[in-house]
Protein backbone atom coordinates (compact mmCIF):
# COMPACT_ATOMS: atom_id res chain seq x y z
CA UNK A 1 0.00 0.00 0.00
CA UNK A 2 2.36 2.89 1.22
CA UNK A 3 4.04 2.33 -2.55
CA UNK A 4 1.15 2.27 -4.21
CA UNK A 5 0.71 5.65 -2.99
CA UNK A 6 4.02 6.86 -2.34
CA UNK A 7 3.78 7.38 1.12
CA UNK A 8 6.64 7.02 3.51
CA UNK A 9 6.12 6.03 7.08
CA UNK A 10 7.62 8.72 8.60
CA UNK A 11 6.92 11.29 6.36
CA UNK A 12 3.88 10.93 4.55
CA UNK A 13 3.53 12.70 1.18
CA UNK A 14 6.91 14.75 1.92
CA UNK A 15 9.52 13.68 -0.64
CA UNK A 16 12.33 11.75 0.88
CA UNK A 17 15.64 13.03 0.90
CA UNK A 18 14.78 15.29 -2.49
CA UNK A 19 17.90 15.45 -4.81
CA UNK A 20 19.70 19.09 -4.98
CA UNK A 21 21.69 18.76 -8.23
CA UNK A 22 20.96 18.07 -11.78
CA UNK A 23 23.35 16.58 -14.52
CA UNK A 24 25.39 18.99 -16.04
CA UNK A 25 23.57 19.77 -18.96
CA UNK A 26 20.79 21.84 -16.82
CA UNK A 27 23.55 23.98 -14.94
CA UNK A 28 21.58 26.96 -16.71
CA UNK A 29 18.38 26.33 -14.86
CA UNK A 30 20.51 25.27 -12.05
CA UNK A 31 21.73 28.74 -11.99
CA UNK A 32 19.09 30.55 -12.08
CA UNK A 33 17.02 28.74 -9.68
CA UNK A 34 20.08 29.20 -7.25
CA UNK A 35 20.55 32.61 -7.30
CA UNK A 36 16.30 33.49 -7.88
CA UNK A 37 16.00 35.99 -4.98
CA UNK A 38 18.84 37.87 -6.09
CA UNK A 39 17.83 37.92 -9.82
CA UNK A 40 14.72 38.97 -8.93
CA UNK A 41 14.90 41.78 -6.60
CA UNK A 42 17.82 42.89 -8.95
CA UNK A 43 15.35 42.72 -12.28
CA UNK A 44 17.92 40.59 -13.95
CA UNK A 45 15.73 37.31 -14.26
CA UNK A 46 13.47 38.49 -17.54
CA UNK A 47 16.95 39.14 -19.13
CA UNK A 48 18.69 35.79 -17.99
CA UNK A 49 16.02 34.12 -19.21
CA UNK A 50 15.62 35.31 -22.60
CA UNK A 51 19.54 34.38 -22.94
CA UNK A 52 18.35 31.02 -21.94
CA UNK A 53 18.75 27.79 -24.34
CA UNK A 54 15.83 25.29 -25.14
CA UNK A 55 17.20 22.37 -23.45
CA UNK A 56 15.47 18.86 -23.69
CA UNK A 57 14.24 16.75 -20.87
CA UNK A 58 15.90 13.97 -22.13
CA UNK A 59 18.59 13.38 -19.84
CA UNK A 60 16.35 13.47 -17.38
CA UNK A 61 16.34 10.10 -15.75
CA UNK A 62 13.95 9.12 -12.60
CA UNK A 63 11.60 10.48 -10.45
CA UNK A 64 13.60 12.39 -7.90
CA UNK A 65 15.74 14.29 -11.44
CA UNK A 66 12.19 15.18 -12.81
CA UNK A 67 10.94 16.18 -9.08
CA UNK A 68 14.09 18.61 -8.84
CA UNK A 69 13.18 19.91 -12.79
CA UNK A 70 9.76 20.66 -12.12
CA UNK A 71 10.63 23.01 -8.72
CA UNK A 72 13.22 24.67 -10.46
CA UNK A 73 11.16 25.23 -13.57
CA UNK A 74 8.89 25.86 -11.07
CA UNK A 75 10.68 28.65 -9.50
CA UNK A 76 11.97 29.93 -12.43
CA UNK A 77 8.42 30.39 -14.01
CA UNK A 78 7.05 32.33 -10.70
CA UNK A 79 10.27 34.76 -10.44
CA UNK A 80 10.21 35.52 -14.56
CA UNK A 81 6.21 36.27 -14.27
CA UNK A 82 5.73 38.21 -11.08
CA UNK A 83 9.21 40.08 -11.27
CA UNK A 84 7.95 43.81 -11.66
CA UNK A 85 5.40 43.08 -9.35
CA UNK A 86 1.34 43.41 -9.31
CA UNK A 87 1.16 45.53 -12.17
CA UNK A 88 3.15 44.33 -14.91
CA UNK A 89 2.90 40.26 -15.03
CA UNK A 90 4.27 38.52 -18.00
CA UNK A 91 1.59 37.28 -19.97
CA UNK A 92 4.10 34.72 -22.07
CA UNK A 93 6.23 32.47 -20.63
CA UNK A 94 9.27 32.49 -23.24
CA UNK A 95 9.79 28.83 -25.06
CA UNK A 96 13.26 27.85 -22.90
CA UNK A 97 10.96 27.94 -20.17
CA UNK A 98 7.82 26.68 -21.25
CA UNK A 99 8.28 23.60 -23.82
CA UNK A 100 10.86 21.79 -21.22
CA UNK A 101 8.69 22.36 -18.38
CA UNK A 102 5.61 21.20 -20.16
CA UNK A 103 7.34 18.05 -21.00
CA UNK A 104 8.59 17.62 -17.84
CA UNK A 105 5.38 18.59 -15.94
CA UNK A 106 3.48 15.75 -18.70
CA UNK A 107 6.11 12.64 -17.20
CA UNK A 108 5.43 13.93 -13.73
CA UNK A 109 1.57 13.74 -13.93
CA UNK A 110 1.47 17.66 -12.43
CA UNK A 111 0.39 20.72 -14.20
CA UNK A 112 3.46 23.11 -15.55
CA UNK A 113 3.01 25.84 -12.61
CA UNK A 114 4.56 25.44 -9.21
CA UNK A 115 2.72 23.16 -6.88
CA UNK A 116 2.44 22.41 -2.76
CA UNK A 117 4.39 19.24 -3.90
CA UNK A 118 6.96 21.25 -5.20
CA UNK A 119 7.23 24.33 -2.55
CA UNK A 120 6.69 22.35 -0.30
CA UNK A 121 6.97 18.38 -0.28
CA UNK A 122 9.97 18.40 -2.50
CA UNK A 123 12.04 21.93 -1.82
CA UNK A 124 13.77 20.67 1.65
CA UNK A 125 17.23 19.69 2.77
CA UNK A 126 19.17 19.21 5.82
CA UNK A 127 22.07 21.41 6.82
CA UNK A 128 23.87 18.77 8.54
CA UNK A 129 22.71 15.94 6.41
CA UNK A 130 23.82 14.14 9.99
CA UNK A 131 21.37 15.97 11.92
CA UNK A 132 17.07 15.64 12.67
CA UNK A 133 14.45 16.96 10.40
CA UNK A 134 13.60 20.18 12.37
CA UNK A 135 13.52 23.79 11.24
CA UNK A 136 16.90 24.74 12.93
CA UNK A 137 18.49 22.13 10.80
CA UNK A 138 16.55 23.17 7.74
CA UNK A 139 16.51 24.66 4.32
CA UNK A 140 15.24 25.51 1.40
CA UNK A 141 16.52 24.37 -1.97
CA UNK A 142 15.17 26.88 -3.85
CA UNK A 143 13.95 30.48 -2.34
CA UNK A 144 11.65 33.56 -3.09
CA UNK A 145 12.60 36.65 -1.86
CA UNK A 146 11.35 37.88 1.27
CA UNK A 147 14.51 35.77 3.51
CA UNK A 148 13.71 34.23 6.76
CA UNK A 149 9.84 34.58 6.68
CA UNK A 150 9.77 33.53 3.25
CA UNK A 151 11.61 30.03 4.16
CA UNK A 152 9.88 29.65 7.65
CA UNK A 153 6.71 29.39 5.32
CA UNK A 154 7.81 26.43 3.51
CA UNK A 155 9.27 25.22 5.80
CA UNK A 156 6.70 25.25 8.82
CA UNK A 157 4.31 23.86 5.93
CA UNK A 158 6.29 21.06 5.48
CA UNK A 159 6.43 20.40 8.96
CA UNK A 160 3.03 20.35 9.51
CA UNK A 161 2.31 18.06 6.43
CA UNK A 162 5.12 15.92 8.18
CA UNK A 163 2.93 15.92 11.35
CA UNK A 164 0.16 14.22 8.81
CA UNK A 165 2.20 11.25 8.31
CA UNK A 166 1.00 9.15 11.31
CA UNK A 167 -2.35 10.33 10.08
CA UNK A 168 -2.24 8.80 6.99
CA UNK A 169 -1.20 5.50 8.60
CA UNK A 170 -4.37 5.57 10.62
CA UNK A 171 -6.26 5.87 7.67
CA UNK A 172 -4.62 2.81 6.55
CA UNK A 173 -5.33 1.24 9.65
CA UNK A 174 -8.90 2.29 8.74
CA UNK A 175 -9.16 0.80 5.27
CA UNK A 176 -7.77 -2.41 6.37
CA UNK A 177 -9.89 -3.18 9.65
CA UNK A 178 -12.92 -3.92 7.23
CA UNK A 179 -15.65 -4.23 10.02
CA UNK A 180 -13.07 -4.72 12.87
CA UNK A 181 -14.42 -2.40 15.41
CA UNK A 182 -11.29 -1.98 17.32
CA UNK A 183 -8.93 -1.96 14.24
CA UNK A 184 -11.60 0.96 12.95
CA UNK A 185 -11.16 2.42 16.68
CA UNK A 186 -7.53 2.38 16.53
CA UNK A 187 -7.48 3.66 13.49
CA UNK A 188 -9.21 7.02 13.67
CA UNK A 189 -7.64 7.05 17.17
CA UNK A 190 -4.34 7.48 14.99
CA UNK A 191 -5.67 10.43 12.94
CA UNK A 192 -6.94 12.18 16.01
CA UNK A 193 -3.40 12.33 17.63
CA UNK A 194 -1.98 13.10 14.23
CA UNK A 195 -4.72 16.48 13.20
CA UNK A 196 -3.60 17.68 17.02
CA UNK A 197 0.02 17.53 16.40
CA UNK A 198 -0.60 18.98 13.01
CA UNK A 199 -2.43 22.47 15.02
CA UNK A 200 0.67 22.50 17.59
CA UNK A 201 3.38 22.19 14.92
CA UNK A 202 1.32 24.67 12.41
CA UNK A 203 1.73 27.18 15.55
CA UNK A 204 5.41 27.63 15.02
CA UNK A 205 4.57 29.93 11.91
CA UNK A 206 4.07 33.02 14.09
CA UNK A 207 7.74 32.73 15.35
CA UNK A 208 8.81 31.78 11.92
CA UNK A 209 6.75 34.24 9.34
CA UNK A 210 6.11 37.67 9.57
CA UNK A 211 2.66 38.60 8.37
CA UNK A 212 4.03 41.87 6.32
CA UNK A 213 6.56 40.11 4.83
CA UNK A 214 4.26 37.10 3.74
CA UNK A 215 1.82 39.42 2.28
CA UNK A 216 3.65 42.34 1.14
CA UNK A 217 6.63 40.28 -0.59
CA UNK A 218 6.37 36.62 -0.57
CA UNK A 219 2.35 35.72 -1.46
CA UNK A 220 2.56 37.20 -5.30
CA UNK A 221 5.33 34.29 -5.76
CA UNK A 222 2.91 31.13 -5.31
CA UNK A 223 0.03 33.18 -7.29
CA UNK A 224 -1.28 31.44 -10.62
CA UNK A 225 -3.27 32.94 -14.07
CA UNK A 226 -6.45 31.29 -13.43
CA UNK A 227 -8.71 33.45 -10.67
CA UNK A 228 -6.29 36.12 -10.41
CA UNK A 229 -7.28 39.63 -10.79
CA UNK A 230 -3.56 40.14 -11.81
CA UNK A 231 -3.45 37.74 -14.56
CA UNK A 232 -7.02 36.97 -15.63
CA UNK A 233 -6.16 36.07 -18.95
CA UNK A 234 -4.28 33.37 -18.23
CA UNK A 235 -0.59 32.67 -19.72
CA UNK A 236 0.62 31.88 -22.82
CA UNK A 237 3.35 28.79 -23.13
CA UNK A 238 5.23 29.66 -25.88
CA UNK A 239 6.16 27.02 -27.98
CA UNK A 240 3.43 24.57 -26.41
CA UNK A 241 0.41 26.56 -27.65
CA UNK A 242 -0.72 29.96 -28.99
CA UNK A 243 -3.70 30.09 -26.48
CA UNK A 244 -3.04 31.19 -23.28
CA UNK A 245 -3.30 29.05 -19.77
CA UNK A 246 -4.98 29.12 -17.16
CA UNK A 247 -3.61 27.60 -13.84
CA UNK A 248 -4.25 28.17 -10.30
CA UNK A 249 -1.29 29.60 -7.82
CA UNK A 250 -0.52 27.11 -4.67
CA UNK A 251 -1.73 26.73 -2.06
CA UNK A 252 -2.04 23.41 0.97
CA UNK A 253 -5.69 23.50 -1.03
CA UNK A 254 -2.98 21.17 -2.47
CA UNK A 255 -2.65 19.11 0.63
CA UNK A 256 -3.18 15.72 -0.23
CA UNK A 257 -3.47 14.58 3.26
CA UNK A 258 -6.10 16.81 4.61
CA UNK A 259 -8.21 15.46 1.26
CA UNK A 260 -7.22 12.21 2.16
CA UNK A 261 -8.93 12.63 5.92
CA UNK A 262 -12.11 14.89 4.74
CA UNK A 263 -12.53 11.15 2.70
CA UNK A 264 -12.06 9.03 5.19
CA UNK A 265 -14.99 10.99 7.36
CA UNK A 266 -16.86 11.41 4.83
CA UNK A 267 -16.77 15.29 4.72
CA UNK A 268 -18.28 16.11 1.40
CA UNK A 269 -17.59 19.78 0.51
CA UNK A 270 -20.21 21.59 -1.24
CA UNK A 271 -21.17 22.99 -4.83
CA UNK A 272 -18.30 25.57 -5.61
CA UNK A 273 -16.34 24.48 -2.79
CA UNK A 274 -16.23 21.07 -3.46
CA UNK A 275 -15.60 21.51 -7.06
CA UNK A 276 -12.47 23.62 -6.46
CA UNK A 277 -11.08 21.39 -3.77
CA UNK A 278 -11.84 18.24 -6.26
CA UNK A 279 -10.05 20.18 -9.16
CA UNK A 280 -7.13 20.83 -6.83
CA UNK A 281 -6.49 17.28 -6.90
CA UNK A 282 -4.99 17.61 -10.90
CA UNK A 283 -2.35 19.61 -9.00
CA UNK A 284 -1.08 16.78 -6.68
CA UNK A 285 1.36 13.54 -7.75
CA UNK A 286 -0.38 11.13 -9.11
CA UNK A 287 0.17 8.62 -6.31
CA UNK A 288 -1.19 10.88 -3.74
CA UNK A 289 -4.59 11.61 -5.75
CA UNK A 290 -5.07 7.87 -5.90
CA UNK A 291 -4.97 7.37 -2.35
CA UNK A 292 -7.88 10.21 -2.03
CA UNK A 293 -10.02 8.81 -5.09
CA UNK A 294 -9.64 5.15 -3.69
CA UNK A 295 -10.86 6.33 -0.25
CA UNK A 296 -13.55 8.27 -2.28
CA UNK A 297 -15.17 5.04 -3.16
CA UNK A 298 -14.75 2.96 -0.12
CA UNK A 299 -18.34 2.42 1.57
CA UNK A 300 -19.05 5.22 3.98
CA UNK A 301 -17.39 4.86 7.17
CA UNK A 302 -19.71 7.01 8.95
CA UNK A 303 -22.81 5.03 7.81
CA UNK A 304 -21.06 2.22 9.11
CA UNK A 305 -20.54 3.75 12.78
CA UNK A 306 -24.19 4.64 12.44
CA UNK A 307 -25.34 1.24 11.94
CA UNK A 308 -23.19 -0.39 14.42
CA UNK A 309 -24.37 2.31 17.12
CA UNK A 310 -21.18 1.46 19.37
CA UNK A 311 -21.15 4.92 21.45
CA UNK A 312 -17.48 4.47 21.81
CA UNK A 313 -17.10 4.15 17.88
CA UNK A 314 -19.02 7.27 17.65
CA UNK A 315 -17.12 8.77 19.97
CA UNK A 316 -13.66 8.08 18.43
CA UNK A 317 -15.21 9.38 15.09
CA UNK A 318 -16.59 12.44 16.65
CA UNK A 319 -13.07 13.07 18.71
CA UNK A 320 -11.48 13.13 14.84
CA UNK A 321 -14.14 15.43 13.16
CA UNK A 322 -13.87 17.85 15.70
CA UNK A 323 -9.77 17.78 15.54
CA UNK A 324 -10.05 18.83 12.09
CA UNK A 325 -12.44 21.19 12.76
CA UNK A 326 -10.34 22.73 15.28
CA UNK A 327 -7.23 22.74 13.13
CA UNK A 328 -9.49 24.41 9.86
CA UNK A 329 -10.69 27.39 12.63
CA UNK A 330 -6.98 27.44 13.57
CA UNK A 331 -6.09 27.89 9.99
CA UNK A 332 -8.85 30.57 9.58
CA UNK A 333 -7.48 33.00 12.48
CA UNK A 334 -4.06 32.32 10.99
CA UNK A 335 -5.63 33.91 7.77
CA UNK A 336 -7.06 36.46 9.40
CA UNK A 337 -3.60 37.39 10.49
CA UNK A 338 -1.40 36.67 7.55
CA UNK A 339 -3.70 38.33 5.23
CA UNK A 340 -6.78 40.12 5.77
CA UNK A 341 -4.71 42.19 8.66
CA UNK A 342 -2.26 43.19 6.80
CA UNK A 343 -4.27 43.97 3.50
CA UNK A 344 -6.28 46.49 5.67
CA UNK A 345 -3.32 48.02 6.84
CA UNK A 346 -1.12 48.23 3.32
CA UNK A 347 -4.81 49.86 2.28
CA UNK A 348 -4.64 52.69 4.77
CA UNK A 349 -0.99 53.40 4.44
CA UNK A 350 -1.67 53.27 0.43
CA UNK A 351 1.65 52.01 -0.28
CA UNK A 352 1.99 48.50 -1.28
CA UNK A 353 3.51 49.00 -4.67
CA UNK A 354 5.42 45.97 -4.60
CA UNK A 355 4.71 42.68 -3.95
CA UNK A 356 0.54 41.17 -4.33
CA UNK A 357 -0.61 44.10 -2.33
CA UNK A 358 -4.19 45.17 -2.50
CA UNK A 359 -4.61 42.95 -5.41
CA UNK A 360 -5.03 39.97 -3.85
CA UNK A 361 -7.05 40.86 -0.81
CA UNK A 362 -10.35 38.83 -0.84
CA UNK A 363 -8.84 36.02 -2.96
CA UNK A 364 -6.22 33.09 -2.07
CA UNK A 365 -3.03 32.37 -3.77
CA UNK A 366 -5.22 29.60 -4.78
CA UNK A 367 -7.78 31.76 -6.68
CA UNK A 368 -10.84 31.35 -4.04
CA UNK A 369 -12.74 33.91 -2.50
CA UNK A 370 -10.95 33.06 0.45
CA UNK A 371 -12.80 33.66 3.73
CA UNK A 372 -15.96 32.51 2.85
CA UNK A 373 -14.50 29.37 0.86
CA UNK A 374 -12.85 28.60 4.36
CA UNK A 375 -15.35 28.75 6.43
CA UNK A 376 -17.67 26.50 4.08
CA UNK A 377 -14.96 24.05 4.55
CA UNK A 378 -14.79 24.70 8.11
CA UNK A 379 -18.86 24.38 8.57
CA UNK A 380 -19.12 21.46 6.36
CA UNK A 381 -16.64 19.46 8.91
CA UNK A 382 -18.11 19.94 11.66
CA UNK A 383 -21.72 19.45 9.97
CA UNK A 384 -20.65 15.82 9.61
CA UNK A 385 -20.62 15.05 13.71
CA UNK A 386 -23.04 12.19 14.73
CA UNK A 387 -25.44 13.74 17.07
CA UNK A 388 -25.55 12.37 20.58
CA UNK A 389 -28.53 9.93 21.28
C1 LIG B 1 -6.39 26.83 1.89
C2 LIG B 1 -3.97 30.67 3.52
C3 LIG B 1 -0.98 27.78 5.98
C4 LIG B 1 -3.83 24.05 4.87
C5 LIG B 1 -5.95 28.12 2.06
C6 LIG B 1 -6.48 29.27 1.40
C7 LIG B 1 -5.82 30.34 1.86
C8 LIG B 1 -4.85 29.88 2.82
C9 LIG B 1 -6.04 31.77 1.48
C10 LIG B 1 -7.60 29.24 0.37
C11 LIG B 1 -7.11 28.70 -0.95
C12 LIG B 1 -6.51 29.80 -1.81
O1 LIG B 1 -5.28 30.06 -1.71
O2 LIG B 1 -7.24 30.43 -2.58
C13 LIG B 1 -2.97 30.22 4.36
C14 LIG B 1 -2.03 31.07 5.06
C15 LIG B 1 -1.19 30.25 5.74
C16 LIG B 1 -1.61 28.89 5.49
C17 LIG B 1 -2.05 32.59 5.02
C18 LIG B 1 -0.04 30.60 6.66
C19 LIG B 1 0.46 31.80 6.82
C20 LIG B 1 -1.49 26.51 5.88
C21 LIG B 1 -0.89 25.34 6.49
C22 LIG B 1 -1.70 24.29 6.19
C23 LIG B 1 -2.80 24.81 5.39
C24 LIG B 1 0.40 25.28 7.30
C25 LIG B 1 -1.48 22.86 6.60
C26 LIG B 1 -2.39 22.14 7.19
C27 LIG B 1 -4.77 24.50 3.99
C28 LIG B 1 -5.79 23.65 3.42
C29 LIG B 1 -6.54 24.45 2.56
C30 LIG B 1 -5.95 25.78 2.62
C31 LIG B 1 -5.98 22.17 3.71
C32 LIG B 1 -7.76 24.04 1.76
C33 LIG B 1 -9.02 24.28 2.55
C34 LIG B 1 -9.28 23.18 3.57
O3 LIG B 1 -9.23 22.00 3.20
O4 LIG B 1 -9.54 23.51 4.75
N1 LIG B 1 -4.93 28.52 2.92
N2 LIG B 1 -2.69 28.91 4.65
N3 LIG B 1 -2.62 26.16 5.22
N4 LIG B 1 -4.90 25.77 3.50
FE1 LIG B 1 -3.82 27.34 4.09
N1 LIG C 1 -2.83 30.30 -0.14
C1 LIG C 1 -2.09 31.22 0.67
C2 LIG C 1 -2.46 32.66 0.33
O1 LIG C 1 -3.49 32.92 -0.26
C3 LIG C 1 -0.63 31.01 0.54
O2 LIG C 1 -1.76 33.54 0.66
Amino acid sequence: HLDDFDISEDLGFVLEDPLTTLPDYYRVWMDLANNLTHLIESHKLRDRVHEMPVLSPHLLNNHRELMLAHLALGFISMGYVWQEGQHSPAQVLPKALALPYWLVSRRLGLPPILTYADSVLANWKLKNPAGDMEIENMDLIFSFPGGDSSKGFFLVSLLVEMAASSGLMGVLEVMRAGSDLVGVHKGLAKVTQSLKKMKEVFKIMHKHVDPDVFHGTLRIFVSGWRDNPMLPGGLVYEGVSNEPILLSGGSAAQSSAIQCFDALLGVHHAEDTGAYLTRMRDYMPPAHRQLIETLSVLPSLRDFILACSSPDLCQAYNTCVSALVDLRSYHLNTVTKYIIVPGNSARTTGCPLRGAGDALKATGTGGTNLMSFLKSVRNTTQNVLIPER
